[in-house]
């Protein structure tokens, strides 16, 4: 198996640390980014401490962690992506950065997916850092079931979109930490605007039938 030195931007919340956990259990190397070094620090230590010894977690603030990787997984709220993404505009440079960030509104009558002048958070970060090896992944994962006593997230696929071959590679070969298998190549960089928006959807799902909902894709042989 590859296994890759991965930082987690925003890593000190549920979707960072959920990923890093499942990541670190898999044997690859976790650097935890976040504002503050103190509270990367706090979470490395929550996720070695259930990983086990063999975990190699580590934390940091967010610069550092990108600089130190070799794939960046983006897990902050959409809410101030634009600015923390130029702010490591020279970090993501060259890199394999792989982006979960659903952007999401809510109002009275549920969630929904908000219109983005790039088209989706994915390719704001492609606007942002031409050079980056972006792909879009893991957008529909739950963060209590990543962070959850279950071995493998079997009954769910991670459908990845990109147009760097690598940065799709990376990703579908992570996805093998979390659901036991290959990640779906789902296509372009341009379907996260189809992608990250579904989310709103599951979500709408979760509340109505009080679950924790996911995509599993029909028609493909799976392992
Ligand atoms: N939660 C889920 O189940 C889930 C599922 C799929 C996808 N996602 C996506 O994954 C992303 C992270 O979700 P989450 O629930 O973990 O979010 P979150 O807890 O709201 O934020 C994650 C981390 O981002 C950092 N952060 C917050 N505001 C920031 C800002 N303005 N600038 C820079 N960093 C900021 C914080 O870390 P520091 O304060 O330590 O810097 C925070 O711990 C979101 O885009 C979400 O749509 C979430």
């Amino acid at each position: 198996m590859t296994t890759y030195k991965i930082a987690l931007i925003g890593g000190t919340g549920p979707q960072g640390k959920g990923l890093a956990y499942r990541f670190a259990k898999a044997g690859h190397a976790i650097i935890i980014g976040s504002r503050s070094s103190e509270r990367a620090h706090q979470a490395a230590i929550d996720i070695a401490s259930r990983v086990g010894d063999a975990a190699q977690v580590s934390g940091a603030d967010n610069a550092t962690a990108a600089e130190s990787a070799d794939v960046v997984l983006l897990a902050v709220p959409y809410d101030g992506h634009a600015v923390l993404v130029e702010s490591l505009r020279a970090q993501l440079a060259g890199k394999v950065v792989i982006s979960c960030v659903n952007p999401l509104g809510f109002d009275k009558r549920g969630p929904y997916g908000l219109d983005l002048a790039d088209g989706s958070a994915a390719e704001e970060v492609q606007r942002i850092v031409p050079d980056a090896k972006l792909a879009g992944a893991f957008h529909h994962l739950s963060a209590v079931n990543l962070w959850s006593e279950t071995e493998l997230l079997d009954h769910e696929d991670v459908l990845v979109c990109g147009d760097d071959d690598e940065a799709k590679t990376v990703a579908i070969n992570l996805t093998r930490a979390i659901t036991g298998r290959d990640g779906i190549d789902a296509g372009a960089l341009r379907l996260a605007r189809q992608l990250e928006p579904l989310t709103a959807v599951l979500i709408s799902i979760n509340k109505r039938y009080k679950v924790r909902s996911g995509i599993r894709i029909a028609g493909l042989e799976h392992e």
